[in-house]
């Protein structure tokens, strides 16, 4: 099954694409998180990407088109991926479009998680992650069975990401409904367009993830 999570920061893209992967035996797949890694190894493109992604703009297409092209090609991608964060402009749909009709491909579904401005702000505001296998949580909305252990792995430590700060957050919703929400538009025409409410629990939207892609 070939997936797009598509939705706002904060939506839940990473926290639902978390339990597919467990569910589904597929990869996810977050240009967020390769730009992260690339960011830690101190690569070229991570380099050049990190003041951008710290202000909360968009690293360029054909670098991001890059990443994507290659990590596709990776063998636990055979059975199929949720994309996570791409594609995120009309030129990255397009892009993905030709990268699945050169592989004799194409998506399933597109998954849009439609949450409210105000409960964005809310969930970036408090969210944490697992140093060791990202499992995310929430200071209030979602926390560790155990305070400060995390319920996966049990690791002790997390972190925070530099861009979940205030402004950084309002030029990333900018940047959203600029750049990223015509996509909504773009998959509706081309009837791939599922659309999930996110405002539930992590458990409801889950559930009704999994009632869309039965029904596919
Ligand atoms: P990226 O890492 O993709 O960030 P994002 O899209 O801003 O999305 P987030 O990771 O912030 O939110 P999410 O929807 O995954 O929410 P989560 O599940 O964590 O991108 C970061 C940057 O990289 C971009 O700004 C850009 O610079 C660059 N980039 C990445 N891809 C790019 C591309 N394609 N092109 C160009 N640039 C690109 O949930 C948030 C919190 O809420 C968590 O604490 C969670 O526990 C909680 N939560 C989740 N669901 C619920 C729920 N239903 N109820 C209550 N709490 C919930």
């Amino acid at each position: 099954m070939k997936l797009i999570l598509l939705g706002p920061p904060g939506a839940g893209k990473g926290t639902q694409a978390h339990r597919l992967v467990e569910t589904h035996s597929i990869p996810q797949l977050s240009t967020g998180d390769m730009l992260r890694a690339a960011i830690a190894a101190g690569t070229d493109t991570g380099i050049r990407a990190k003041a951008i992604m710290d202000a909360g703009k968009l690293v360029s297409d054909d670098v991001v088109n890059t990443i994507v092209a290659d990590r596709i090609d990776e063998p636990d991608g055979v059975n199929g991926f949720i994309l996570d964060g791409y594609p995120r402009t009309l030129p990255q749909a397009d892009s993905l479009e030709a990268m699945l009709a050169a592989r004799d491909t194409k998506l399933d579904a597109v998954i849009e998680l439609r949450v409210d401005d105000d409960a964005m702000v809310e969930r970036i505001a408090g969210r944490y992650t697992c140093v060791n296998c990202g499992t995310g949580y929430h200071d209030t909305l979602n926390k560790p069975e155990v305070e400060g252990v995390c319920n996966k792995c049990g690791n002790k430590e997390f972190k925070r990401r530099p861009d979940d700060n205030a402004e950084a957050m309002r030029t990333r919703l900018q940047v959203y409904y600029k750049d990223t929400s015509p996509l909504i538009g773009y998959y509706y025409a081309k009837r791939q367009l599922k659309v999930v409410d996110g405002m539930g629990s992590i458990d409801t939207v889950s559930e009704e993830i999994t009632s869309v892609l039965g029904n596919l």
